[in-house]
């Protein structure tokens, strides 16, 4: 099994359209220190030939021109892409599916949870029911990945309830804090070829024993790495919001990711969703060593890790 990032960042990407903060202009000038970021997207294939994509983000289309595996190589219409796995609804893991219009067979797999923000928002149905399929998968069940044609493409999902809230547009108008919530809003994704297994977790609240039970001894994971502090966006004047309150758990502190994963025993750790006031992202910060000194890799757009 291949597993390609297509975007390691979190939702705004890296830099993000309307930062003008240090880190995003660094990215801008292009410095070799803090290298661009597209929005989190992972491409998993047993063949190297069909390719499913865990969650869809806007950078889509870009992220595709710049992967040749993702690129059309069969007659006038076709794509190496035969599937999405979705881990949630939020806009930087749905919004892509727009770029996947033209009446191109694939499907979508998904909790009924996000199939039905997907049903409620009409503009997806320019994924025609008659071309792209709907696959609703119930949490905890091993389904097969199927190519276009119906084949067995040799991986497996299967979709687990981790600690999240709903999408951020689905939020009480109020502002009131949404509970955090462990069910079919957000999802990990653990994909398995019949000798590997790589789990996908881009958005995780907290950490838990069931989470924890699950990661034990695991060969690959990609990790929520939105947040460095959980204040760091106040801390910055970037937004009134802390990590907890936007469902990412952080990477520092006694119930941050570092600590939570010290005895775990992963073997491959890779974070992803990674904000873009996260300093993890700037190759000459502390953090930055900090993360690899604890055996992180910081996830950067066409990292591809083989498995055999
Ligand atoms: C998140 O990961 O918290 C969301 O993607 C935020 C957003 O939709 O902007
Ligand atoms: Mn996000």
């Amino acid at each position: 099994m291949k597993a390609l990032i297509l975007g390691a960042a979190a939702g705004g990407a890296f830099p993000q359209w309307n930062s003008n903060a240090a880190a995003c202009n660094r990215a801008r000038s292009g410095d070799p220190a803090a290298p661009a970021r597209t929005q989190a997207s992972l491409a998993v294939s047993a063949d190297g030939a069909h390719w499913f994509l865990l969650n869809a983000s806007p950078d889509l289309r870009q992220q595709i021109e710049s992967n040749a595996a993702l690129q059309p190589r069969h007659g006038l219409r076709s794509t190496p892409i035969s599937g999405v796995v979705l881990t949630g609804g939020d806009v930087d893991a749905i919004a892509g599916l727009l770029t996947l219009r033209e009446r191109q067979p694939f499907t979508v797999y998904a909790t009924r949870k996000v199939h039905d923000v997907l049903a409620s928002n009409s503009i997806f149905n320019v994924l025609a029911a008659d071309v792209v399929k709907r696959d609703v998968i119930a949490v905890g069940q091993p389904v097969t990945l199927r190519h276009a044609d119906g084949a067995d493409s040799g991986l497996t999902v299967e979709l687990f309830p981790v600690p999240g809230k709903v999408p951020l547009y689905l939020e009480q108008a109020d502002g009131s804090a949404p509970p955090i919530v462990q069910g079919e809003d957000t999802v990990g994704a653990v994909i398995r070829d019949g000798r590997s297994t790589l789990f996908y977790i881009p958005g995780c609240a907290a950490m838990n024993e069931s989470l924890a039970a699950r990661l034990r001894g695991a060969e690959l994971v990609f990790f929520d790495g939105t947040l460095y502090r959980d204040d760091e966006m106040l801390r910055a004047g970037l937004g009134s919001k802390t990590g907890a309150r936007m469902g990412h758990m952080s990477l520092s502190g006694p119930q941050g990711t570092l600590a939570s994963f010290a005895d775990l025993g992963v073997k491959r750790r890779v974070l992803v969703h990674i904000n873009n006031s996260n300093p993890v992202l700037l190759a000459d910060s502390p953090e930055r060593a900090e993360v690899e000194a604890a055996g992180w890799i910081v996830g950067y757009d066409g990292l591809e890790i083989a498995l055999d």
